[in-house]
């Protein structure tokens, strides 16, 4: 199965999320609403006995709510695929909650991937070789307002042609 841990957006960002989108031109593959999220870590493709040691550990998280602030369009990836993204603002509280989280994954035996994390919630999907120009033109004074995050999910990704559908095994509350 393959996992990953995503930070639950309440109802308002999501809805102010869905109305930041329709200033995206016409032809770029948007994010549907259900599968806005944030990702905190990416487990890749696991084992049912990894993935439920990975649970165990993350049920032990005591870790208090938050206020969250999405800012500035970007882009990511390259070659392969780019994302078009609103950045979350790096308050401590949100990378204490990552540090914590990749801690009981590696305790459950999983291996990381090393990147830096960038937090951030991906609108929009864009082929390699597109100009992601017109996508951040129309998004560049777009601000979310603040928000409390009260939990955070694993969630099973099944991908299609059309797109991964994304399923909530277990969800973790913040104190
Ligand atoms: P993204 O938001 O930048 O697209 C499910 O695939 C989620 O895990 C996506 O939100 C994706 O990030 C994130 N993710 C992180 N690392 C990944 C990787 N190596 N491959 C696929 N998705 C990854």
């Amino acid at each position: 199965m393959r996992l990953f841990i995503s930070l639950d957006l309440p109802d308002a960002p999501l809805a102010a999320l869905c109305d930041v989108m329709d200033r995206l031109p016409g032809d770029i593959r948007r994010v549907p609403e259900e599968n806005l999220h944030l990702t905190l870590a990416f487990l890749g493709e696991v084992s049912e006995e990894i993935a439920q040691a990975a649970h165990e550990g993350l049920e032990t998280i005591r870790a208090p709510r938050f206020d969250l602030k999405l800012n500035g369009a970007t882009v990511y990836g390259g070659r392969n695929g780019q994302a078009i993204a609103l950045e979350a603002e790096g308050e401590a509280p949100l990378h204490e909650l990552h540090d914590r989280i990749r801690a009981r994954l590696r305790g459950a035996g999983l291996q990381l991937e090393r990147r830096r994390f960038r937090p951030h919630v991906t609108l929009a999907r864009l082929p390699g070789r597109a100009d992601p120009g017109p996508a951040l033109g129309a998004l560049c004074a777009v601000t979310i307002p603040a928000f409390t995050v009260s939990s955070f999910s694993l969630i099973q990704s099944t991908l299609h042609e059309q797109g991964a559908i994304y399923e909530t095994l277990s969800q973790y509350p913040l104190a």
